[in-house]
């Protein structure tokens, strides 16, 4: 078969090969590969559709790999001017109307803190606040955040001063790879105000208690922080440091170093 399609000749083609170098002009650039795309897709008998698909493939298989090949930047579709401050700094942003604040903060702004997991709001990796308010910042719109005041993992401490909560997670080792951590930690954040405000969960035991500031059970953390998975299962060290915040008592470490002259060593 594949000698066949080899000997496929110009002078050979069919009506329906030449009704489709009609269409698809482009492959009659492409020489000993054309003939041989014709045969193949003869052979197959492919429908429009898949032969423009495999056409395209073809004559992007010709993209010079030079790696100083410069190409042209690609001009932003349905461009929208949004201004909004984030980290306490005015921005003003031309986006794609389309775009998600996720995908600005990482490719226009490089705040790369923020992590894109699944994109679909399921997995809480994007979290970042929105005028003190916990968002998924993969299922909200750049557009949507106009004069808003967004807050990111980058933003929560202070110069060389951790907050509070980003320090309590390294002390109960609240992370194992990491790549949840900016998302858990800007929820834990928003979840504090929350607590504050008495707003209330699934969780909560009594509804009808009218209270400014609840204090929350590890139960209560777990169901009001269900929406940032960890792949890690760092779930209890991240309980204990969202408990100590939020009572601002110190709760023991349920970890340790093995032996002494490692944490001689991490004390240095
Ligand atoms: S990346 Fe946004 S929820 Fe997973
Ligand atoms: S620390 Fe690895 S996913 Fe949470």
């Amino acid at each position: 078969m594949a000698d066949e399609l080899e000997d496929i000749g110009e002078e050979q083609l069919t009506a329906d090969e030449e009704a489709l170098l009609k269409d698809f002009p482009e492959l009659g650039e492409l020489g000993e590969a054309r003939r041989k795309f014709l045969g193949q897709a003869a052979s197959l008998g492919l429908g429009a559709f898949a032969v423009h698909l495999l056409a395209q493939e073809q004559i992007l298989a010709e993209v010079p790999t030079d790696a100083n090949a410069v190409f042209a930047p690609v001009a932003e579709e349905n461009a929208v001017a949004v201004s909004m401050k984030i980290n306490g700094a005015a921005k003003s942003l031309s986006v794609d109307s389309r775009m998600t604040l996720l995908d600005a903060l990482r490719e226009k702004l490089a705040l790369t803190g923020s992590k894109k997991g699944c994109d679909h709001g399921q997995c809480g990796a994007c979290t970042v606040i929105v005028d003190g308010r916990r968002v998924l910042s993969c299922l909200t719109l750049t557009a949507q955040c106009e004069g808003k005041d967004v807050t990111t993992i980058e933003g929560l401490a202070k110069g060389d001063t951790l907050d509070p909560m980003q320090a309590a997670f390294i002390k109960h080792d609240g992370f194992q790879c990491g790549y949840c951590t900016p998302g858990q930690i800007c929820s834990a954040v928003a979840l504090m105000t929350e607590a504050k405000n008495g707003e209330l969960s699934y969780a909560t035991s009594d509804v009808r208690q009218k209270t400014r500031s609840l204090t929350l059970s590890d139960d209560e953390i777990r169901e009001r922080m269900s929406g940032n998975l960890c792949r890690c299962g760092a779930y209890p060290n991240i309980v204990a440091a969202i408990k100590e915040v939020h009572t601002g008592k110190a709760q023991a470490q349920n970890w340790q170093f093995v032996n002494k002259e490692d944490k001689d060593d991490a004390t240095v």
